[in-house]
C-alpha cells in the first residue's frame, strides 16, 4: 500500500518515517519545495534525535521519497495522510486552511477510491467537514473515506513514541477504511481504539488538556509549598506512586510550552465557547501557566536581588530538551523578563539559536557552557538538557563571579548544588 503524506512538518516527517519503518512505501509532499529538496538530500527541517538516521536509511532503500507534484502523487497513492499544520488564529480557534486546501485538492483531482487519514490535531467535527470539502470539490462522484488517527508523539522522543505508542486511536465509521488502517498498523503491539471520528478528535484534545492540567496543578501547588516550607518534589513523588495519579507530568517548573499544549488548549476552549460550554478548570490551567514565569522570576529575585546590570547565564532556549523548537518556549519568556529588568544575559542552548530580534550587546549566545557561565552572577536553568544536569558544576563554578543557581526546571539535586557552594533555588522546594 503506497502512502502519501501531505505536510512535511514534525508530524508528517515522523509519521512518514515510521510507516516506512513498518514496511510501507511512503511519499512525502509539501508545498514548500525548499523543504522537500533538503529532505531529499537527508536534511531534516527540525532537530529530532534518531530521525536523521532513519531518513538516510529509508531514502537509500527507496521506501521514502519526496515530491512536489501533487497530481501525480495522488494518482499513485490510495492512502493519504493529512499532516499539515493547524495553527492558532488570534481568537484561539484552529486555522484549518491547510486542511481545507489539501481536502479540496484531493477532491478535485481524484479519479478512484482514496482513503484520507487525518493525523493533524483538528477540532471535533473536522472529519465531517473534510468529507464535505472533498465531496464539494469533486468533478464527478468517486468514493472515498475519511478517518481520524490522531498522533500522540512528543518532540524530543518522537521516534520512540511513534514506534511504541501507548495506543493507536482510529476514528472511523466505515469497516473497509478501518480494515485498511488496521493493516497499516498490524505490527504495533499497543491497543487499537476504534471509535467515532468525533471521539477520536476529542481524545487528542482531552489528553493534551489533561497533561497540561497536571503540570499547572503541580506548579500552583509549588507556590504554596514555597510558603509552607514543603518540598513539591517530595509531594509529587508521594502522590505519583498512587497508580490512579501516576508519576508523570508532575514536575514543577516554569511551565509548559511547545507547539501543542498552548495551541490545543486554546482550540478546545474555543470549541467549548462556540457550544456555550464553560471550561473553568482549563481556563485556570492557562492562567497558572501564564503567571508561573513571573512567579519564578520574582521568587528568584527574593534570593538573588534585582537582576539589573547583573550578568546572568540563561541555559536552554527550546521549550523542552532534545528539540530546537522554541514555539511558546517558557525560556524566551524568562529571557524577556531579564531583558526588561536590564540584566546582561549570556545564553546557551545545545541546538537552538537565539532569535535575531532578541540579540543585542546585552544579550548574546555563547557556544560552550564554560564561556556562557564565565564571570556570571547567576545561572538560570530554563530547559533541562542533559548537558546541564550532568555538567561538572563544581568546576564551572570557579569561573563565576557570584554563585547563584536558579533552577527553573527543578532538574538538579539541590543538596548537592548547595554542597558545591551554590546558593541554589528552584520552585516549590525550600
Ligand atoms: C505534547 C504531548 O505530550 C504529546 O502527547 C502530544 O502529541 C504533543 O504535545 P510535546 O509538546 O512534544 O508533547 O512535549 P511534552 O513532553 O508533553 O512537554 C510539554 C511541556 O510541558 C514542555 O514545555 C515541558 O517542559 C513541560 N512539562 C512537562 C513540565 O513543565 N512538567 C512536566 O512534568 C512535564
Amino acid at each position: 500500500m503506497n502512502i502519501l503524506i501531505v505536510g512535511m512538518g514534525y508530524v508528517g516527517v515522523t509519521t512518514g518515517l515510521i510507516l516506512a519503518e513498518l514496511g510501507w512505501k511512503v511519499t512525502g509532499f509539501d508545498t514548500n519545495e525548499a523543504k522537500l529538496n533538503r529532505l531529499a538530500v537527508g536534511t531534516l527541517p527540525f532537530y529530532e534525535p534518531g530521525l536523521d538516521v532513519l531518513l538516510e536509511e529509508h531514502s537509500r532503500a527507496g521506501s521514502i521519497s519526496f515530491t512536489s507534484d501533487f497530481e501525480t502523487a495522488l494518482r499513485e497513492h490510495p492512502i493519504i495522510f493529512l499532516c499539515v499544520g493547524t495553527p492558532s488564529r488570534p481568537d484561539g480557534s484552529a486555522d484549518l486552511q491547510f486542511i481545507r486546501q489539501a481536502a479540496e485538492q484531493i477532491g478535485s483531482l481524484m479519479t478512484e477510491y482514496k482513503l484520507v487519514v487525518i493525523k493533524s490535531t483538528v477540532p471535533v467535527g473536522t472529519n465531517e467537514q473534510v468529507v464535505r470539502w472533498i465531496g464539494e470539490a469533486q468533478r464527478e462522484p468517486v468514493s472515498f473515506d475519511v478517518i481520524s488517527n490522531p498522533e500522540f508523539l512528543r518532540e524530543g522522543s518522537a521516534l520512540h513514541d511513534a514506534l511504541h505508542p501507548d495506543r493507536v486511536v482510529i476514528g472511523s465509521t466505515n469497516k473497509q477504511a478501518t480494515a485498511i488502517i488496521t493493516a497499516l498498523y498490524k505490527d504495533m503491539t499497543c491497543p487499537l481504539i476504534v471509535t467515532k471520528p468525533q471521539t477520536a478528535e476529542m481524545i487528542k484534545y482531552a489528553a493534551n488538556a489533561f497533561l497540561a492540567t497536571k503540570i499547572s496543578f503541580i506548579n500552583e501547588l509549588s507556590r504554596l509549598c514555597d510558603r509552607l516550607g514543603v518540598s513539591v518534589t517530595d509531594v509529587a513523588h508521594g502522590m505519583g506512586t498512587d497508580p490512579r495519579i501516576g508519576p508523570h507530568f508532575l514536575r514543577a517548573g516554569i511551565g509548559f510550552g511547545g507547539s501543542c499544549f498552548p495551541k490545543d488548549i486554546q482550540a478546545l476552549l474555543y470549541t467549548a465557547k462556540e457550544h456555550g460550554s464553560e471550561m473553568t478548570l482549563l481556563n485556570s490551567v492557562v492562567a497558572v501557566n501564564q503567571t508561573q514565569i513571573s512567579y519564578a522570576v520574582h521568587n528568584w529575585e527574593r534570593t538573588f536581588g534585582s537582576f539589573r546590570n547583573k550578568t546572568v547565564a540563561l541555559l536552554g532556549l527550546s521549550f523542552k530538551p532534545e528539540t530546537d523548537d522554541q514555539r511558546e518556549s517558557p525560556a524566551l519568556s524568562v529571557l524577556k523578563h531579564l531583558m526588561e529588568e536590564k540584566a546582561i544575559v549570556r545564553v546557551h542552548d545545545p541546538v537552538s539559536k537565539l532569535p535575531a530580534d532578541m540579540a543585542s550587546d546585552r544579550v548574546r549566545q555563547f557556544e560552550t557552557l564554560e564561556d556562557t557561565v564565565a564571570a556570571c552572577d547567576a545561572v538560570i536553568l530554563c530547559t533541562e538538557w542533559k548537558q546541564y544536569t550532568t555538567a561538572d558544576w563544581g568546576l564551572l563554578k570557579e569561573s563565576m563571579r557570584q554563585h547563584y543557581f536558579l533552577d527553573g526546571r527543578n532538574a538538579l539535586d539541590g543538596k548537592r548544588m548547595s554542597s558545591l557552594g551554590f546558593s541554589y533555588r528552584c520552585l516549590g522546594n525550600p
